[in-house]
């Protein structure tokens, strides 16, 4: 009830600190977008808002490339700079027995402390090298800039420009580019260490971005996506799959029982879209939902090896994030499959999951900050499974009066409810359909009053 009274309180404070305008930049956990819904670049009217957004995402991630795996003043053990690096995040050194820490360099901890596990708290160190932050900007710089091309109607714009040039310099540039691998990813350091570790594959769970936005110009014909690149960047792939798929650190990731599993299974199905390999690609997404799908929900609709992290709300948050994905790759791959009416061993779905998650309150676990990981999925679940009876509009309007103003407004349609008005404040006359702006008859003040009203009465609804 709490977090709830608490909502409506921030809804309130939103409503008259902040314009309907652009959203903050969000990154979100993992999220896959048809290619072909975004190279037709036809969106429905009351999109105006959340196309705003996008553009302004794409611009600003922009201007923070191009990145390589190059740009790092500690090379990874190979002396290779092209390797891609990231440290354990939540591996510390305990220099206890060692000697005096504050006369051993960074060097000398690194290769003589011995590395222990505190889940959940970040190393800050970790960003001494900043391949991840490089490569988690890459991934939504290609999407956002993806979709701010398609509302250009056009076959050549700076944002498809931006996308050949950010492409070219992390994978394909002989100087720039990554070696397809991920030998040194999430590496463990002390006196045993300086090798990579299997969660390291998750730093990449980006790639799934990167092929909705690649797949997206190549159907789209956009002339800077252009034949050259498109066969090395499938070469690249194919020698990265054979890495993910044979080497032990790629093949440990994708046993994870958890979302360390979600997220390995979800990357190689993207990325077997992205080299035209389709039965490849719904052969992993069903290994997934064959395989370790069904222990994730248990019969509550809670993930069992998320509840018990130090951070559950988070991690719920996350492999829901990932499932979806999975789900979205599967039902385009193979559109006579039904991911979303699969059931686990204990008969539940995606959504019991979603339903669970929303009776969670994420202060329980101090992780009052995390709540935003949440309404993506929110509106993933109430555009895919429909909202009969108003549950999800309702809950996002409480906690997020905003929420269609932001990004995935765009492709989470129809997101069902009780007619939310989501157009942008700006006037422009356009149809929606590639212009970027959209009719903007605005129904913000009874928007504003409907919202009050559904978070007065949310605590009835979602407080079961
Ligand atoms: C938006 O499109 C719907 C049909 O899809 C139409 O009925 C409505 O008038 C349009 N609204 C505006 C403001 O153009
Ligand atoms: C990263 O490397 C690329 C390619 O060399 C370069 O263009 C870019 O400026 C570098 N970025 C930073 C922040 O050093
Ligand atoms: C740190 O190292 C010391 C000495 O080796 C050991 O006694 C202690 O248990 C270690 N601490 C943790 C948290 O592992
Ligand atoms: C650790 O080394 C520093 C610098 O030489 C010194 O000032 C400090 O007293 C030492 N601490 C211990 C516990 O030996
Ligand atoms: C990534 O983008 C964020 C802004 O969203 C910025 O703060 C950060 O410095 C960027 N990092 C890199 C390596 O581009
Ligand atoms: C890049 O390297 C490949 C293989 O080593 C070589 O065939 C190609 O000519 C190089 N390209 C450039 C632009 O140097
Ligand atoms: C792209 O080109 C192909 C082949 O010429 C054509 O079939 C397709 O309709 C084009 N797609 C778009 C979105 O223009
Ligand atoms: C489902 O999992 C949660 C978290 O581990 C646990 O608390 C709950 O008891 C489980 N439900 C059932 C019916 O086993
Ligand atoms: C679940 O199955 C039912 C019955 O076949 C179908 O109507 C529905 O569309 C499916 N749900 C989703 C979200 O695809
Ligand atoms: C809302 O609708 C769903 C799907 O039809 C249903 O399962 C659920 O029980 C409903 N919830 C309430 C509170 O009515
Ligand atoms: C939307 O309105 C706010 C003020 O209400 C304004 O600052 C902003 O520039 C407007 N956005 C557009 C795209 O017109
Ligand atoms: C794109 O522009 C062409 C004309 O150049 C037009 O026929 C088409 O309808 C436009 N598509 C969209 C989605 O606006």
């Amino acid at each position: 009830m709490f977090l709830f009274s608490f909502s409506l309180f921030s809804l309130v404070l939103f409503r008259f600190v902040r314009a309907d305008d652009v959203q903050p930049f969000t990154s979100y956990d993992n999220d896959f977008v048809d290619p072909d819904f975004i190279a037709a670049g036809i969106y429905a009217n009351t999109t105006g808002g959340a196309q705003e957004t996008i553009t302004s995402w794409a611009e600003s991630l922009s201007a923070w490339g191009p990145w390589s795996v190059t740009n790092k003043t500690i090379l990874a053990p190979s002396g290779n700079k092209n390797d891609y690096m990231s440290w354990a995040p939540y591996f510390w050194p305990n220099c206890t027995g060692v000697g005096n820490t504050t006369v051993l360099t960074p060097q000398q901890i690194w290769v003589t402390c011995p590395y222990i596990d505190l889940d959940g708290q970040f190393n800050p160190d970790r960003l001494t090298i900043d391949n991840i932050g490089e490569f988690f900007n890459l991934s939504d710089s290609i999407l956002y800039n993806a979709l701010a091309h398609s509302f250009q109607n056009k076959s050549s714009s700076v944002y498809s420009q931006n996308i050949a040039r950010f492409v070219d310099t992390w994978f394909l540039n002989n100087d720039t580019g990554m070696n397809p691998n991920l030998n040194y990813a999430q590496m463990e350091r002390g006196p045993t260490g300086q090798v990579g570790t299997h969660t390291g594959v998750l730093d990449l769970k980006g790639m799934v971005k990167i092929v909705s936005g690649i797949m997206s110009l190549r159907k789209s014909n956009s002339t800077d996506w252009t034949a050259n690149m498109d066969a090395a960047m499938i070469s690249w792939t194919q020698r990265y799959i054979t890495w993910l798929e044979t080497n032990k650190l790629g093949i440990e990731e994708c046993a994870s029982l958890n979302n360390h599993g979600t997220f390995c299974f979800n990357q190689l199905a993207a990325l077997k879209l992205l080299v035209n390999d389709i039965p490849g690609s719904v052969n992993a997404s069903n290994t997934y939902f064959n395989g370790i799908y069904k222990g994730q929900i248990n019969s509550t609709g809670d993930q069992p090896f998320e509840a018990t992290r130090t951070h559950p709300y988070h991690y719920r948050n996350y492999n829901l994030a990932a499932m979806i994905t999975s789900a979205r790759l599967l039902k385009y791959a193979d559109p006579t499959s039904d991911p979303w009416n699969l059931t686990t061993k204990d008969g539940t779905t995606i959504r019991d999951a979603m339903n669970f998650v929303m009776t969670v309150n994420p202060n329980t676990h101090g992780e009052g900050d995390d709540v935003a990981e949440i309404y993506p999925n929110i509106a993933a679940i109430a555009s895919t499974y429909g909202d009969p009876n108003g549950t999800y509009v309702a809950f996002l309007k409480a906690g997020f009066p905003e929420y269609a103003w932001d990004a995935d407004f765009l492709w989470d349609q129809p997101l069902a409810g009780d007619g939310v008005v989501t157009t942008s404040n700006s006037t422009g006359s356009g149809s929606g359909s590639g212009s970027g702006k959209s009719a903007a008859s605005t129904h913000r003040g009874l928007g504003v009053l409907s919202a009050a009203i559904l978070a007065l009465l949310v605590g009835a609804v979602v407080g079961w």
